[in-house]
């Protein structure tokens, strides 16, 4: 499809949202009423896990927070959102019958390749090589955005993203309710996350940006390094970034990736498992804002923002 289709359909897309919109507004006719309701979003939280350069844990963290999200209480579905280098259900030791890919192809509905695991949470895995979530033809965002209508019940969304500031990361980054960016103390890792973060408050959302430090040898470290990303954040960008928390470099955790079974399972005990307990705690009594969007928002953002884009 040429771009000039695209934007064509993009627009279409768009024309289609708003109208929806509209009619919220109205509230008119019953039948209209209940279309609208039926997109209505539902107040799913979405905690989105990204950094400038890659290998520095998203993964890591997104499959452990998502467990300890769970074990607080919370129903959540974790999305591999990195179309790349697709590999949580590697991390969980989960071979998918289904992914993402059989669902952009209109073979199967969302709601059918959804895995509920041993771990108190569900996945939708992601599939290696296909071409991006923003990136998708008319017909694929259809079948993907049908499939969202399903999906409910949900208390938390974490989307495990890709590295780098591409359209195709951003876009998945944006629409959160709240955007988690891992960084490691190396002095790439912290100036890939300032792009990172300066990428994110140039395209608007500013206050959601909450910090993350994995591999640190002591809290001191980890404390250094955020106080400095946060303060030149700050100071240049106005950025307001909340310190969640940071993650021991351990050999635990190396250790239970290759057994694939998540260090909060395998080693409950280890520091990093006290490390995650205490960044989920903090999530979870974080406030939902008035305005989040869900889980069908969410994804409507992600294809409206590649509008935008073009
Ligand atoms: N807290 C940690 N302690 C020790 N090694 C870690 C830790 N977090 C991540 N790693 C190492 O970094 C590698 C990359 O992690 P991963 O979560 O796949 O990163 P990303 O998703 O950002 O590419 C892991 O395979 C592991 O070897
Ligand atoms: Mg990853």
């Amino acid at each position: 499809m040429d771009q000039l289709d695209q934007a064509t359909n993009l627009r279409k897309i768009a024309r289609q949202m708003d109208r929806g919109a509209a009619v919220l507004e109205r509230g008119s006719g019953e039948q209209e009423m209940q279309e609208a309701t039926a997109v209505t979003p539902q107040k799913t939280k979405i905690i989105s896990i990204t950094s400038g350069k890659g290998g520095v844990g998203k993964t890591t963290v997104s499959v452990n927070l998502a467990i300890s999200l769970a074990r607080a209480g919370k129903k959540v579905l974790l999305f591999d959102g990195d179309l790349g280098l697709a590999n949580i259900n590697v991390l969980l030791g989960i071979i998918p019958e289904h992914n993402i890919y059989e669902v952009l192809k209109g073979r199967k509905k969302l709601s059918e390749i959804i895995i509920q695991t041993s771990y108190g949470i569900d996945i939708i895995a992601g599939a290696n090589g296909i071409s991006q979530l923003a990136n998708l033809n008319e017909q694929q965002r259809e079948n993907f955005l049908d499939g969202l209508q399903e999906i409910g019940g949900y208390d938390i969304l974490v989307v495990d993203t890709g590295a780098g500031v591409g359209a195709n990361v951003i876009g998945l980054v944006l629409p959160a309710d709240d955007i988690l960016v891992v960084t490691t103390p190396e002095p790439t890792a912290i100036t890939d996350a300032y792009g990172m973060i300066k990428s994110v408050v140039s395209h608007g959302p500013n206050g959601k940006i909450k910090l993350i430090v994995n591999r640190v040898p002591d809290a001191g470290e980890a404390k250094l390094v955020a106080d400095r990303l946060i303060s030149i954040s700050n100071q240049f960008l106005k950025a307001r970034i909340e310190n969640l928390g940071f993650i021991f470099e351990e050999a635990a955790v190396q250790k239970s990736i290759r057994s694939q079974r998540p260090y909060v399972v395998l080693y409950p005990n280890a520091k990093s498992s006290a490390c995650i307990k205490h960044i989920a705690a903090r999530l979870v009594n974080a406030p939902l804002e008035e305005d989040a969007a869900g889980i069908y928002g969410f994804f409507q953002k992600i294809f409206n923002f590649r509008g935008k884009d073009e």
